[in-house]
Formats: C-alpha cells, structure tokens, sequence
C-alpha cells in the first residue's frame, strides 16, 4: 500500500461502495473484531434527509439545507443514531429516506457540513468508515480502503431481504430501479462522486459472503498495517 500512516492519528479503513453492496454489514464485524469505531456515514446522510422531509425542505434548496444540517445534533451511540436526542435509527431505514439521502447529498454545502463530525469520530485505537466518499475525502490518508461492490440484482435482492426481515414493505422491481438511479445519481454527481479510491483494493461480492468479505478486509489490513 502507498498510504501513509499520519502519525498520531490512528489508523482508519474505508470502506466505500455502492447501495446495498453489504458495506454496513460488513464494516460493523471488522469494527467489532478489531475494537475499532464504526461510521456509518450512510446514516449522517438519511438523518439529513429525515430532518429535511419533516420540515418540509426541498432536496435541492442548498441554503435551507445547510442551516437544517449545521443545527442537527447528531450522534452514535454504538450502532444506533440519535438526532436532537431522538433515537432515528429506525426512522432513517426506509425507502423514501434512502432516496431523499441520495438527493441531499449531492449538495455541497450538506457534505462540508458533515465533514467535521465524520472526521472527529477518528479516535484510538482506531476507526472503520463505510460510505462513498471515506478513501477519496473523508479519510484520504486510510490506512487500508476498500471499495466493495456487487451487481445491481444482487443488491436488490439483498435490500428487499433486509427490508422484509425488518417488517417493511418492500418491491423488488421498484428496488431495483431506486438502486438503480441512486447508483447513477451517486457516481454522476459533481461533487465527491461515488469511485473507488487510489490504491483500493475492489472487492466484488456476488459470490462472497459476509464472512468471506469479512475475512478479506481483515487480511488486507493486517498486510497494510
Ligand atoms: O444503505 P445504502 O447504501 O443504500 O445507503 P447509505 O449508505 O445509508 O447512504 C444513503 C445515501 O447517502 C447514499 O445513497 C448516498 O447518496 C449518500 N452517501 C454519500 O453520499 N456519502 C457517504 N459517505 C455515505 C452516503
């Protein structure tokens, strides 16, 4: 690997990729075997587009967006997410959340106002962040990234999985378009489009399971390290 270690700061792993790739699922178990924070940078995103669909804000009104996210208070608390207090883990899971997400984080001034909370969560011994900007501007300087990947059908049809197992309602033609979209929006973007990073090692699951993927990622930093 080219990366360098920034001494003093501990190390970071990005995991970036595209919609339903297994990226959360995936960077929870290598935060949990190393001992290490987890991002979930994902979920900063859909709190945003929670927050914006309550109060009515339109997806591409940059200025309204910028004062809704710069007053959000957002934290974790483990794998949950609390925004002014009220735990939205659930809320930030549907759909229409995923697809609003997608719309405001396209917008750059929503993205710079969530930089400094994602980087302050950086603390020893150590942190993985899943996303789609974690190797390329969050954490340019990660130790170990990631780009995990997976077709459009295979991502759907573990999306439509997740959602039934969580009691949602779900329709795997429309998840399938809504990736779909979501991909294109993500990768066509202006600014901080989804790509994989230099020196990311691509990891394409279709044929892998959680702990194969799992396995590799934990390999691939050890050699990093
Ligand atoms: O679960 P899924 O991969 O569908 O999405 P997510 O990780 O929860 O993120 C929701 C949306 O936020 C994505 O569709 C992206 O458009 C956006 N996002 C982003 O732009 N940058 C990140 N680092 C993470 C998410």
């Amino acid at each position: 690997m080219d990366e360098v270690l920034v001494p003093g700061l501990p190390p970071v792993i990005a995991i970036d990729g595209p919609s339903a790739s297994g990226k959360g699922t995936v960077a929870a178990r290598v935060a949990a075997e190393l001992g290490f924070q987890y991002l979930d940078s994902g979920a900063l995103y859909r709190a945003a587009a929670v927050a914006s669909l309550q109060r009515g804000i339109a997806p591409d009104d940059e200025p309204a967006l910028v004062e809704l996210v710069s007053g959000l208070a957002l934290r974790f608390e483990g794998e949950r997410i609390f925004m002014n207090g009220i735990d939205v883990s659930d809320a930030i899971r549907t759909e229409e959340a995923g697809v609003r997400s997608s719309q405001v984080a396209s917008v750059p001034g929503v993205r710079a106002a969530l930089l400094a909370l994602q980087r302050s969560l950086r603390i020893a011994p150590g942190l993985v962040a899943d996303g789609r900007d974690m190797g390329t501007v969050v954490f340019p300087d990660a130790l170990f990234k990631v780009f995990l990947t997976a077709s459009a059908a295979v991502r759907a049809a573990r999306r439509h999985k997740q959602l039934i197992e969580k009691g949602l309602s779900a329709n795997l033609e429309g998840l399938l378009r809504d990736l779909e979209a979501r991909d294109e929006r993500d990768r066509t973007r202006a600014v901080a489009p989804l790509a994989a990073a230099p020196g990311a090692q691509v990891i394409d699951s279709d044929h892998l399971g959680v702990a194969e993927v799992v396995d590799q990622v934990l390999e691939g930093y050890r050699h990093a390290v």
